[in-house]
C-alpha cells in the first residue's frame, strides 16, 4: 500500500444505471418504481434540440414531483460546448434538492470538470442547498481517454466515470455500428496447426480504454460503470458485455431500455457460491493468523493476505445490497 491515501467516493450502489430521456415524462412513474440503483434523466444525446427546454422543464419537474424512492437520481446535462448546458445546471441544482448528481458527457480536460465544479459550488451556497452535487463524467472521447487520470483528480464532486462506447467510437472512428458491440474483422488469426488449420478469434476492441478508465477510477477512488449496449433485443450480448467489464472490477452498466435493468442487477451482484466462497476464505485466514501463517490452503488452492482483502471487497458489496433491498 502507499504511503498515499486515497479517499473514496461517496458509497452508492451503481450496479445499474437506467437512461430516461427528459424528453419522455411517460415514462418516469415506471422508471421510479424499476429495480434500478441509479436513474439519470437525459437532456443531452437522447433529445432533439428542438425539445431541450421542454426536457429541461419536464425533468426539474419530475425530480420534484415523482417519488424516486431510494434511488440515485442524476441528470445528463448538455456537452460544455454548447449553450444549453449553463441553464441546464442553474435550473436543476437551484430548483431540485432531490438531485444527487450531474452526469457530464464528454470530459475532455480536467478543466471541464473545474469550470462545473465552479458554476455549482456558487450555486449551491447561494440557494442554500443542504445536499452537494456528486458528478459522474463520461469518458466517450479520444481527448477524454488520454486525459483520464488527470480529470480522475480534478474535484472532489466526482464520484464515478462512466464509459461511452457510442460517442467514443465515434471520436476514435472505429468500424462499428452498434452501440458498445463487436465488429467482426477485430480478432486474430491464429498461426497454422500441425495440418496447417488457422483459427479466427474475435476480441474485444472495447478492452484497452476500459481497463484504462477502470485503473483512474480505482486509484483516485471513483466507481467504474460502462455505459450503453445499443442492441436492447439482445439480452445474451448486454450479459456478455456486463460480464466483461465486471470480471475487469467495473461497478454497474447502463441501461438503456428496462429489460436491461434486472440483467445488470444479476451481473454485478456476488452470487450466493461467490458470497459463501468469501466467507470461507476469511474464516480460512482467520485460524491462519491464529496459528501465525499469512497463507493457507482451501480447496487445494493458495489464499493469502491479497485473497482476504478481496473476500471482504466482495462482502461488503453484497452487504450493501442486502442494505439496500431493506430499503426497498
Ligand atoms: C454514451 O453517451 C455513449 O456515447 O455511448
Ligand atoms: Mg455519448
Amino acid at each position: 500500500m502507499s504511503f498515499t491515501t486515497i479517499d473514496q467516493a461517496t458509497p452508492r450502489l451503481h450496479r445499474s444505471e437506467l437512461a430516461v430521456p427528459g424528453s419522455t415524462p411517460s415514462l418516469f412513474e415506471k422508471a421510479a418504481k424499476s429495480a434500478a440503483d441509479v436513474i439519470f434523466l437525459d437532456l443531452e444525446d437522447a433529445v432533439a434540440p428542438d425539445d431541450k427546454e421542454q426536457a429541461r422543464k419536464n425533468t426539474v419537474a419530475a425530480l420534484n414531483d415523482v417519488d424516486w424512492g431510494g434511488k440515485t437520481m442524476s441528470v445528463r446535462i448538455n456537452g460544455l460546448d454548447t449553450h444549453y448546458m449553463y441553464r441546464d445546471v442553474v435550473d436543476l441544482v437551484e430548483n431540485c434538492p432531490r438531485l444527487d448528481m450531474l452526469l457530464i458527457p464528454k470530459i475532455g480536460v480536467p478543466a471541464d470538470v473545474y469550470a462545473l465544479d465552479m458554476l455549482v459550488t456558487q450555486i449551491e451556497q447561494a440557494a442554500k442547498r443542504g445536499k452537494r452535487i456528486g458528478f459522474e463524467v463520461l469518458i466517450e472521447t479520444a481527448l477524454g481517454l488520454s486525459n483520464v487520470e488527470a480529470i480522475a483528480q480534478s474535484s472532489r464532486r466526482l464520484e464515478a466515470m462512466a464509459f461511452g462506447a457510442g460517442d467514443f467510437a465515434a471520436s476514435m472512428r472505429m468500424r462499428t455500428t452498434v452501440i458498445g458491440g463487436l465488429n467482426p474483422d477485430h480478432g486474430v488469426l491464429t498461426d497454422p496447426g500441425a495440418g496447417g488449420e488457422r483459427r479466427f478469434y474475435q476480441t474485444d476492441p472495447w478492452h484497452a480504454a476500459q481497463v484504462r478508465m477502470a485503473v483512474a477510477c480505482r486509484a483516485w477512488g471513483l466507481r467504474p460503470v460502462d455505459g450503453p449496449y445499443g442492441d436492447f433485443k439482445d439480452p445474451d450480448g448486454y450479459v456478455s458485455a456486463a460480464k466483461r467489464v465486471a470480471a475487469l472490477g467495473y461497478e454497474g452498466k447502463w441501461a438503456i431500455h428496462p429489460s436491461q435493468i434486472a440483467l445488470a442487477n444479476q451481473v454485478f451482484s456476488p452470487s450466493p457460491q461467490e458470497i459463501e466462497k468469501a466467507r470461507r476464505i476469511v474464516e480460512a485466514m482467520e485460524q491462519a493468523a491464529k496459528e501465525g501463517r499469512g497463507a493457507v490452503q482451501l480447496d487445494g488452492r493458495l489464499v493469502d493476505i491479497a485473497s482476504i482483502r478481496m473476500a471482504q471487497n466482495l462482502l461488503k458489496k453484497a452487504e450493501s445490497i442486502t442494505a439496500a433491498s431493506r430499503a426497498h
